[in-house]
């Protein structure tokens, strides 16, 4: 009976502290707000419900009649002049926030946020978010866009690349680091920035890839796929939510009731800001919800948005212009702007920023991380994000006695597209391109035979002939290729998924000479690469590394580093599979080969390229002995699984060890495989280390017919493995 107790006492403790603690009530900021609330007019609430962007004279006379809460980046004096004006010659003295995008960095540029996710490193990727936030914060911005958690199962979609791939699981684990790595412990400390968990909800499954596109799931889908980083992000306390461009199974996201009230306020309790996206409220007309905009404000604010991303820039605004004038016939009850206006206020005092509105350049001189810890940081991300996809015959590292180098293509030499889509203030001449990076770390002796090849959009070929030469004069060749950074991000969606240009072309010609090949490819998205996985010997995939991205390189190159990234996204064989995820359902007729009335192509095997957890390293690990320590659970209790990881080779090097589960029979269908955890495990050669995972009721649960959350009892398959195609299977039972 008093293990009992105990027992129950320990999961209500679990629980409490997955609730959104950071934002419990504080009377005394809600006194203030009562107060500033009473004195407010009209006009200066709907002022803290605009954002805007454009500095000129009217935005200083704006911003002294009181209607301009917040305003977007600027350099320093500019800003906390704009400040002064805020805070000394307004009626109530409310500071403005300043608020804009930082991605992957601010100065320092980090690797994309893809990348980022196959180092399945989320206290490293915390790291980085806190140094953008210290960058971000010395400059002046109070409040980033980001992070963009937005699950992605299609690749042709070009916004992938700016969150975690396809996984609710690691997004939700991501999600939580970033917010932490932005916000701190407390949004008051001087170098924290407010975060901004984007696009709610489900941006990333708009139809065919194509961004901003209509997207139709079911509310499973939804709840189980797309909201968990969301909610993720929330019970960390992110201090605000970014409502997507998309129309969500026929309700705008950014009018959808549902999602933005129903979802947010009522189930989670979430009390922070909802921020409209880039004119998502006037867009509300296109979707062809309201027929002006004072409609599409009625019905943005209605369901729950609390400010117009583009207050006055586009085409005048949307809140800004027609708030007033709903509230005056009574269209929108005033208690309505309120509740928003209390939302932005409270924001702004759990921020501090009524305490120091401008920028403490002293506390920034003294505190500020020095630039060798960010490169630091910066070099570990980098070289964590890299997956190795190929490398027959230990092709790599590359061996001492290799004494001339071949090194192609369009990337090879370029420091402009490491920086990626989003670059904040991140600058090319800071990045260090993969040229540098060799040359910085080869052997003595060794050369380098340098030649483009062509660009990375080209249709000329009039580079490959030095191309040939160059690697017909070398022992190995290296070919950087890939796409530029303004092939993905935002409005950056594509129908093949091919090397543009005529880079396969070149990559075809160079292997055929006959010399070892290593492809680098640099990309921010999965690429169908089936060729250059049957012909070329090695092949690595960098994303897009930022500025100590040649460095990484490099290092797994020569060595130096042994690669342990793994695919957080699936890379299909052609874009005709997509959408291709691990975390599918079972059909009626599952895929068989020699079966022909199974769920298959007639014209392309079913499986991916390379699949979702995927990742080779210098050595090789094996998994063995797993173990279920008790067959049986209940809601109360938790399970302990058991595995041995070996390096069997002979570099020492990181596993990242993945646990999928699968409800095997249940209410509604259930997905053949759902990670449930990860631990990264550095072996020495011939080491072995017994890795437990504990798996507890809360990992179990699901949305039943009714879309309640629920287990139910029954068998579960629990797999450990490498990827998520290679894994060792036990059971165990869960009991009422
Ligand atoms: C993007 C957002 C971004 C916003 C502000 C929009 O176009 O969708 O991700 O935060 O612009 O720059």
């Amino acid at each position: 009976m008093k293990k009992q107790k105990i027992k129950n006492l320990f999961f209500i403790i679990i629980f409490l502290s997955t609730l959104n603690i950071s934002y419990a009530q504080d009377s005394s900021i809600e006194n203030k707000i009562d107060s500033l609330l009473a004195k407010m007019t009209l006009q200066e609430k709907i002022g803290q419900l605009v954002r805007r962007t454009d500095y000129d004279k009217n935005s200083v006379e704006m911003i002294k009649e009181g209607k301009i809460g917040v305003m977007g980046y600027y350099k320093r004096s500019t800003r906390d002049s704009l400040q002064k004006i805020a805070v000394e010659q307004t009626k109530l003295h409310i500071p403005l926030l300043f608020a804009a995008d930082v991605i992957h960095g601010f100065n320092t540029t980090f690797p994309v946020p893809l990348a980022q996710s196959c180092s399945w490193d989320p206290d490293l990727a915390e790291k980085a978010a806190s140094i953008a936030a210290f960058e971000a914060s010395s400059n002046g911005l109070d409040w980033t866009f980001d992070p963009m958690i937005d699950i992605a199962r299609d690749p042709r979609w070009g916004r992938i690349v700016e969150g975690a791939g396809e996984d609710p699981y690691l997004g939700s684990i991501m999600a939580a680091a970033y917010v932490r790595g932005f916000q701190g412990n407390n949004l008051k400390d001087k170098w924290t920035i407010a975060a901004t968990a984007k696009h709610y909800v489900a941006y990333g499954a708009a139809q065919a890839g194509r961004d901003y596109n209509t997207v139709d799931i079911s509310e499973r889908t939804l709840r189980e796929i797309y909201l968990p980083p969301f909610h993720a992000a929330v019970n960390v306390g992110v201090a605000s939510i970014m409502s997507a461009f998309d129309d969500l199974n026929g309700v705008p996201a950014s009018a959808n009731y549902f999602t933005l009230t129903k979802i947010l306020r009522d189930e989670w309790h979430y009390k922070g800001v909802v921020i409209s996206d880039y004119n998502s409220i006037g867009e509300l007309m296109n979707q062809g919800i309201a027929k002006d905009k004072q409609d599409a404000a009625r019905e943005a604010i209605t369901a729950g948005v609390d400010i117009d991303l583009v207050g006055d820039t586009v085409v005048d605004g949307v809140y800004n212009q027609y708030l007033e004038t709903l509230v005056k016939n009574k269209v929108v009850p005033e208690s309505l702007i309120d509740r928003s206006v209390r939302r932005v206020l409270r924001m702004k005092f759990r921020m501090g920023i009524f305490e120091h509105p401008y920028v403490d350049t002293a506390y920034f001189k003294k505190n500020m991380p020095s630039k060798k810890y960010k490169n630091k940081i910066a070099l570990e991300l980098a070289r964590e994000s890299i997956v190795l996809l190929k490398n027959k015959n230990h092709l790599l590292p590359l061996k001492k006695k290799i004494h001339s180098i071949a090194l192609i293509g369009p990337l090879a030499n370029d420091q402009e597209d490491l920086l990626g889509p989003w670059s904040g203030m991140g600058l090319p001449e800071n990045n260090i391109s993969v040229f540098t990076g060799i040359k910085n770390e080869m052997p003595a002796g060794v050369k380098i035979n340098y030649a483009k090849g062509c660009g990375i959009l080209d249709t000329s070929r009039s580079g490959f002939d030095d191309a040939v030469k160059a690697v017909e004069n070398s022992d190995v060749a290296i070919l950087v290729v890939g796409e530029s950074r303004k092939m993905s991000g935002e409005a950056a969606s594509r129908a093949t998924l091919c090397l543009p240009g005529v880079q396969e072309e070149l990559v075809e010609k160079l292997t055929k000479i006959g010399k070892p090949v290593v492809v680098v490819l640099m990309n921010g998205r999965p690429l169908t690469i089936d060729w250059i996985s049957k012909n070329v010997q090695a092949v690595l995939e960098t994303w897009f590394l930022g500025c100590q991205g040649g460095n990484a390189i490099a290092d797994v190159l020569f060595g130096r580093y042994n690669p342990s990234g793994k695919l957080t996204t699936t890379f299909p064989r052609s874009v005709g599979q997509i959408p291709l995820f691990y975390n599918h359902m079972n059909t009626g007729r599952p895929p068989k080969i020699d079966e022909r009335y199974s769920s298959k192509y007639l014209d392309m095997p079913f499986t991916p390229l390379y699949p979702f957890g995927y990742g080779l390293s210098y050595t090789t690990f094996k998994f063995s002995n797993i173990k279920v320590v008790k067959k049986k659970i209940n809601k109360n209790d938790s399970l302990k699984v058991l595995v041995d990881i070996k390096n069997t080779g002979s570099y020492a090097g990181t596993e990242i060890a993945q646990l999928y589960i699968r409800d095997l029979v249940a209410d509604v269908t259930r997905p053949v495989k759902e990670l449930k955890g990860f631990k990264r495990v550095f072996l020495n050669p011939g080491e072995t280390k017994i890795i437990t995972f504990t798996i507890t009721p809360k990992l179990l649960e699901f949305y039943n017919i009714d879309m309640k959350k629920t287990i139910e009892p029954g068998k579960f398959n629990v797999m450990i493995g490498g990827n998520s195609d290679d894994v060792l299977t036990s059971s165990f039972e869960f009991v009422k």
